[in-house]
């Protein structure tokens, strides 16, 4: 059994569609597997933000019937493409009624009412090419409450089906504050009996609680982090299933993402204003001088740059930050922030902006480019999160030499070390509490290291873009956690 089939089943995929951090994983942890020599295949939506043309989508034959529990059956239709500069083919679910919209999972911030449907049917959708595709996958791997119906439905709908015979299953929490909770009617959809109605498997306060099943039912389950995957068993990251994580540890596994440094190099990243390496960075300077620009901030190439990529959600800290911004403001420095969510927070920050147009850049909305251009300009990058599962932008700062100012906490605190004055180590500054206080005595030290230390500064620079976070690495940990799941579920087989 050396080489695996694996099936990759997730709601967004870089390039095709992204919100957040999950497109990055699933675009990017395809092709490390496959790298490893294993059948991988990926199944996502097909919204209408995924571009036939550009990524030359083709028509599978036939339909696709996935049976709705009591709500009869739906058709889907399936499309093909294979993920950039690589032969792993992904599988586009089409079905006008629940993807043709233009929001993936909500429209000016208020959910789609049926994404209990829409995602149910998307995850029997996959279980149903497979069939049609005659792909036996060893590990079907889920990601979030999209996809958390899929261990449900392999130890129920598919428990006897001879296709799915020796399947195991995985489940990657990416963020447990999501987990896709919907009134009890969305039993209906899942067709697999009200028996699975109890608080053990999928009920909670009379609801259904998809990632609460996937958890239950999920052979193993990985947290992203070392450090995510031990605080979401306790109550303060646990969103009130600390005590279901702590049972189900037996289980739980923290693999570190990885990081696409062919998207995320300066010295390849063809966004950016000049590319630039370890050994010469003259090009960060131009890419400095240009974000600048961008922001019509003044050109000044002494003053440090403070580079903020985020959704806006109070999970990043945005609230921390307005609070501590009027103190910051006081530095002689200059902040440019990208992102878009919470509508307060968008207002907000736009109004920092215009009060003070000489030292705060915003651009409300979402732009890839210019993300990896505040990555590459700034000489700092900031990520006050209140928890962080794994966090992909501090990682991509450490490459292009901008050193992450962080919350210690899940992933940030995996990746960044705190800076140590006596022996030059480290590769960014990191604070423990989470209140404007710390957020900004952390945001003085930065700065004051920036004016003050130059050295110092110049070697976590160095220090920070000699780490690698490959994907490679990353892949080898689950595919060692991939067989451990099918001996378990081999031994299970031969138990009935
Ligand atoms: P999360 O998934 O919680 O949003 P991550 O740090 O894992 O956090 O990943 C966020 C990803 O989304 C990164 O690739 C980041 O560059 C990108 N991103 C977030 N907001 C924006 C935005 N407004 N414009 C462009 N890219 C964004
Ligand atoms: C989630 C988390 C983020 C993580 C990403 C990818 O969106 O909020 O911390 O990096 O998933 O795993």
């Amino acid at each position: 059994m050396d080489k695996l089939n694996i099936l990759i089943v997730a709601s967004e995929v870089v390039p095709f569609a992204k919100s957040g951090g999950l497109a990055d994983v699933a675009g990017a942890l395809p092709k490390a597997l496959r790298a490893l020599g294993h059948d991988v295949r990926v199944v996502m939506p097909r919204y209408y933000v995924v571009d036939k043309q550009k990524y030359a989508l083709k028509p599978l034959e036939g339909s696709l019937g996935v049976p709705m529990g009591s709500l009869g059956e739906e058709w889907g239709s399936v499309l093909q493409s294979v993920l950039p500069q690589s032969d792993v083919p992904v599988y586009f679910i089409e079905h006008e009624g629940f993807f043709g919209r233009p929001g993936l999972y909500d429209e000016e911030g208020k959910g789609y009412e049926d994404n209990d449907r829409r995602f149910i049917f998307f995850s029997k959708a996959a279980m149903q090419l497979a069939k049609k595709l005659r792909f036996r996958p060893d590990v079907i791997h889920a990601n979030d409450w999209h996809t958390a119906a899929l261990p449900v439905l392999l130890n129920t709908t598919y428990a006897f089906d001879p296709d799915f015979a020796y399947t195991g299953s995985l489940l990657s929490i990416h963020n447990l504050e999501h987990q896709g909770r919907f009134p009890k009617s969305a039993m209906d959809a899942l067709g697999i009996g009200w028996e699975h109605f109890n608080v053990n498997e999928l009920e909670e306060y009379d609801g259904v609680n998809l990632l609460k099943g996937g958890i239950v039912h999920a052979d193993a389950i990985n947290a992203v982090s070392k450090k995510y995957a031990q605080e979401i068993r306790t109550r303060e990251f646990g969103w009130g299933f600390e005590e279901l994580i702590e049972q189900k540890a037996y289980k739980l596994h923290g693999i570190l993402n990885g990081v696409d440094y062919e998207e995320w190099s300066p010295a390849v990243d063809s966004l950016i204003a000049q590319q630039f390496d370890i050994d010469d960075l003259s090009g960060k300077a131009v890419c400095k001088k240009a974000l600048q620009q961008r922001f019509t901030l003044p050109q000044r190439s002494d003053v440090p740059v403070i580079g903020l990529v985020s959704r806006l959600a109070e999970q990043k800290g945005i609230g921390l930050l307005a609070e501590a911004i009027w103190k910051i403001m006081e530095l002689d420095v200059q902040i440019v922030l990208l992102g878009a969510g919470e509508k307060w927070a968008e207002h907000f920050f736009s109004d920092v902006a215009s009060k003070y147009p000489e030292k705060f850049g915003v651009y409300i909305g979402y732009e890839n480019a210019l993300s990896h251009q505040i990555e590459a300009g700034s000489g700092l990058f900031l990520m006050p999160s209140l928890f962080e599962p794994c966090g992909l932008n501090q990682i991509y700062s450490l490459r292009y030499g901008t050193l992450p100012i962080v919350r210690a906490t899940g992933g940030l605190d995996d990746t960044i070390e705190n800076y140590n004055a006596k022996d030059k180590s480290g590769t960014g500054f990191k604070f423990y509490d989470a209140t404007s206080q710390a957020l900004t005595a952390t945001v003085k030290w930065a700065v004051h290291t920036w004016y003050e230390e130059k050295d110092d500064f110049e070697q976590l620079r160095d220090n920070a873009m000699r780490q690698r976070f490959d994907w490679k690495v990353a892949a080898e940990e689950y595919v060692s956690l991939y067989r451990s799941i099918i001996r378990g579920r081999r031994k299970q087989e031969e138990q009935i």
